[in-house]
């Protein structure tokens, strides 16, 4: 039976949250004794999310809130928490601390704790009894109902934890406050059910379920008409994208029916497991003209044992194979990857044959992490004799050898034009722009801000660490 349409939310739910959002304008511009409340929204982690803070965003401006980056300025503030990693949690937990004396010179603030941190019942303890100041607190799979949780706050004067033991539901119709540019993500799936060994989130997002693809075309198309060049749909294993819906749908379907949208943008995805990368994806993204050439395809570790330990379900064999036929069907593709240092047990030995993938695959880049146990994970029960240092030895000989390696690989676009999407990262003042090829490179070259959101062609005359610097062509 497919369940996953069975778990959207009934619209006539959202619909009541819209009434209370509306209702408690006036409520809130009491309390804080202001027209115009300000809220900050403060998203750690992934890219997933960041999408859900743009959700809570449009939440809480149908409450009448406007949007502050600075504490000291807000009415309400909302902390989005990621659990992915101990250091996670505790820069969390740092910020939160943060927060005491401005709730203390300001009594009718509100501070809302949410995102996967809260997912976990020892967090919200500790929420409970170490910080007294904190108003609410609720779980990803609660978020829709952050309208009758703060009417909840207002009414009962007391602190609320919602925290939901339920495996999660698909909230369709949330309006988002995106950041304005030209970059948006598109969230296509919540949740996993790969439990590789190491990993927290599929116990603090729920079982995976995919939404429905006339709701993603619906909402990519707004996007494409608002003027986004540069679309990045998410999931944690998009590769899986489908599995439980009526439709008969998958990942590759569904690339298909966004390339065909008329417009001139380019669709991105995250993050593809390689278990479930077929070579009819690779077929399609070579197919749509669309979809970039490059593949966020985290292999975390070069050793078939370790891979084995992890629970991917891929072996170093079959990573690269999958590397090789990309290769073959879509010239110029890029891959970056995520990689774990120093799993319980890993050898250095096994970490060596980490740092030989890296000279197989040739990464433009990666994202690295040391292991970090997260109760309640598989992994965290494992014997780790390796030393923190020693791990940190090994890391930093992981960096050193990307360094390189990224080096190389931008080398050969030097006296080469590129297509780069103009972006403004905040060096405009200083006539300079910045913005990725198709491949995910990073381009800085000179320019008028009016080019931003353009597509344009520059020359590429050098390389630095990290980006191609060239001039308009
Ligand atoms: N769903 C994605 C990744 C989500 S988490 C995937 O499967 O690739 C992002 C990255 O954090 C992971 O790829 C992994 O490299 C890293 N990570 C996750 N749990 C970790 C842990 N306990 N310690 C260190 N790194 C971890
Ligand atoms: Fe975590 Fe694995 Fe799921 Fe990625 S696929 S979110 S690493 S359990
Ligand atoms: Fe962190 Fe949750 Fe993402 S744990 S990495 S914010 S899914």
């Amino acid at each position: 039976m497919p369940i996953n349409v069975h778990r959207e939310v009934p619209v006539d739910a959202i619909e009541e949250q819209n009434r209370i959002a509306e209702f408690l304008r006036p409520r809130l511009r009491e309390r804080f004794h202001t027209p115009n409340p300000l809220a900050m929204v403060h998203t750690f982690g992934c890219q997933q999310n960041v999408a859900d803070g743009e959700k809570l965003k449009g939440i809480l401006a149908q409450m009448g809130f406007s949007f502050t980056g600075f504490p000291e300025q807000a009415d309400l503030i909302l902390f989005n928490t990621c659990a992915i990693r101990e250091n996670a949690e505790t820069k969390v937990f740092g910020n939160i601390g943060n927060l005491k004396q401005l709730k203390a010179a300001k009594p009718s603030m509100l501070i809302g704790i949410c995102g996967c941190m809260t997912e976990q019942s020892h967090v919200v303890e500790k929420l409970k009894k170490s910080y007294p100041y904190v108003s609410f607190v609720f779980g990803s799979h609660s978020a829709y109902l952050l309208p009758s949780l703060v009417q909840c706050c207002l009414d009962e004067g007391k602190r609320i934890f919602r925290v939901a033991p339920d495996d999660g539901c698909v909230a369709e119709g949330i309006p988002a406050v995106r950041e304005e540019g030209v970059k948006a993500w598109l969230p296509i799936m919540y949740g996993c059910d790969n439990f590789c060994s190491y990993c927290v989130v599929p116990y603090v997002r729920g079982r995976e379920r995919s939404r429905r693809p006339e709701r993603i075309l619906a909402e990519f198309r707004e996007l494409v008409e608002t003027g986004y060049k540069d679309i990045t749909l998410l999931g944690q294993n998009v590769n899986s994208y489908g599995k439980g819906l009526e439709e008969p749908v998958d990942f590759s379907s569904l690339l298909e029916q966004l390339n065909a949208v008329p417009g001139d943008f380019r669709i991105r995805f995250m993050t593809s497991h390689p278990k479930d990368c077929t070579h009819r994806l690779i077929d399609t993204i070579a197919r749509c003209e669309k979809v970039c050439s490059h593949i966020h395809l985290p292999v975390q570790c070069g050793s078939s044992r370790i891979l084995k330990e992890m629970n991917r379900h891929y072996d170093r064999e079959g990573y690269l194979e999958l590397v090789r036929y990309a290769r073959e069907k879509i010239p110029g593709i890029t891959f970056t990857s995520d990689i774990i240092v120093g799993f319980p047990g890993e050898t250095y030995e096994e970490f060596q044959e980490t740092l030989s993938l890296l000279r197989e695959v040739k990464y433009v880049s990666l994202y690295t992490f040391i292991f970090s146990p997260r109760p309640g994970t598989k992994a965290a029960k494992l014997p780790d004799p390796v030393r923190g240092e020693e791990k940190g030895r090994w890391f930093r000989e992981l960096l050193a050898l990307q360094d390189e390696i990224g080096l190389e690989q931008m080398q050969p676009y030097i006296g080469q034009t590129v297509q780069v999407l103009a972006e403004d990262w905040g060096k405009v003042g200083d006539g300079l722009l910045q913005g990725r090829t198709e491949s995910n490179l990073i381009v800085e070259f000179p320019g008028e801000p009016s080019l931003v959101g353009q597509f344009v062609q520059v020359k590429v005359r050098s390389v630095k660490k990290w980006a191609l610097l060239g001039q308009l062509d």
